[in-house]
């Protein structure tokens, strides 16, 4: 077998392994549920994530993590995790040990554990600032939306393309007070809206699946990291999706400026988020709309996931029964 090939064996097993880390993950936030204290629920996920992690045959960097090397223990954006010799397999890590913690610390649903693995080089780095994002599912013409159009240009756009009135057409928006022009703008133009709470990157991937989830586009301002996370899984399962970065106070800014970014006119469409071939697993941690959270028994613990491939589009729904329970503690 030449190296090269190789590489891609130890790829496609490495699809499957992740499954194990968001599961692993998954399975630790879930003490954590409905307790309040998100803090503690966000350290024990992001310790088992890196557990897992480490344990992979991998070289991998930390591009989208859980802030800058001095506000977090574990996961922070630079980090090198992984059990790959010098000529391991040299990946990019996107992690969210917990997307949505506070649904969390809330038992409320759509609480997941996100991770995505991609070769060395191809996802955006970026930091714990804002991105204003736009999305919609697949089978549409490219550049039908776009960030620089009007809510109401987007969604006639989307109607028209769609075959149905805008009346018919339901826009996911995070329920935050930065969004009330932007909440106008769809009701004038005629949409539904799903005001969701917290959970963005499950925000856009409902829109993947509107006859299921009932939302046809995502509109809003949500965290840049969450916009990468999310980009990848539309990488795999089809879709568009742009991003603009947003710092919107002095401590963002210098984030931005930190990480080299000084541009927020800046486009970036999904071919700038996501550069090269990866993989995304989500585990479930509380019961969602996408995914059902995990279910702690005497015996056995049980876990929801997602595990999907951008190059071949594999999209595979795993339910585990964990037996060998003692591999959590
Ligand atoms: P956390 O899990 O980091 O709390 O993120 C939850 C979330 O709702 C994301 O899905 C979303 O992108 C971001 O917070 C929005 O940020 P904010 O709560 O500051 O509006």
């Amino acid at each position: 077998m030449s190296e090269a090939q190789a590489k891609t064996e130890l790829d496609r097993a490495l699809a499957l392994d992740i499954v194990r880390v968001t599961e692993a993950t998954a399975v630790a936030a879930s003490r954590w549920r409905g307790r309040g204290d998100e803090a503690a629920a966000d350290q024990a996920a992001a310790a088992a994530m890196y557990r897992e992690l480490a344990r992979l045959p991998i070289q991998g960097v930390v591009v989208v993590g859980e802030g800058e090397e001095n506000e977090t223990p574990a996961l922070y954006i630079g980090e090198t995790i992984g059990a790959g010799s010098a000529d391991g397999l040299a990946v990019d890590l996107a992690v969210d040990p917990i997307e949505g913690t506070t649904l969390c610390a809330k038992a409320l649903p759509n609480a997941l554990s996100v991770l995505a693995l991609a070769a060395r080089g191809s996802l955006l780095k970026v930091p714990a600032i804002y991105m204003d994002k736009l999305a919609i599912g697949p089978g549409y013409p490219d550049g039908l939306v776009d960030l620089d159009a009007s809510p109401a240009e987007n969604l006639k756009a989307l109607a028209g393309a769609k075959g149905v009135p805008v009346s018919e057409l339901t826009v996911c928006i995070l329920d935050r007070p930065r969004h009330s022009k932007l909440i106008d703008a769809v009701r004038a133009a005629g949409a539904a809206l799903r005001l969701i709470g917290d959970g963005d990157i499950a925000g856009v991937i409902h829109v993947t699946e509107p006859l299921e989830t009932g939302i046809d586009i995502y509109m809003g301002i949500g965290g840049a990291p969450e916009g990468v996370l999310a980009a990848a899984a539309l990488a795999c399962i089809g879709g568009q999706m742009q991003g603009r970065l947003v710092a919107t106070n002095d401590e963002l800014r210098s984030r931005a400026t930190a990480a080299g970014i000084s541009d927020f006119t800046r486009k970036y469409a999904m071919q700038d988020m996501i550069r090269g071939d990866l993989s995304f697993a989500a585990t479930g941690i509380t019961d969602g709309s996408l995914l059902e959270g995990v279910r702690l028994g005497k015996d056995a613990v049980f876990t929801h996931s997602v595990v999907m491939r951008a190059s071949t589009r594999t999209v595979r729904w795993i339910r585990t029964e964990h037996t060998d329970i003692g591999k959590f503690d």
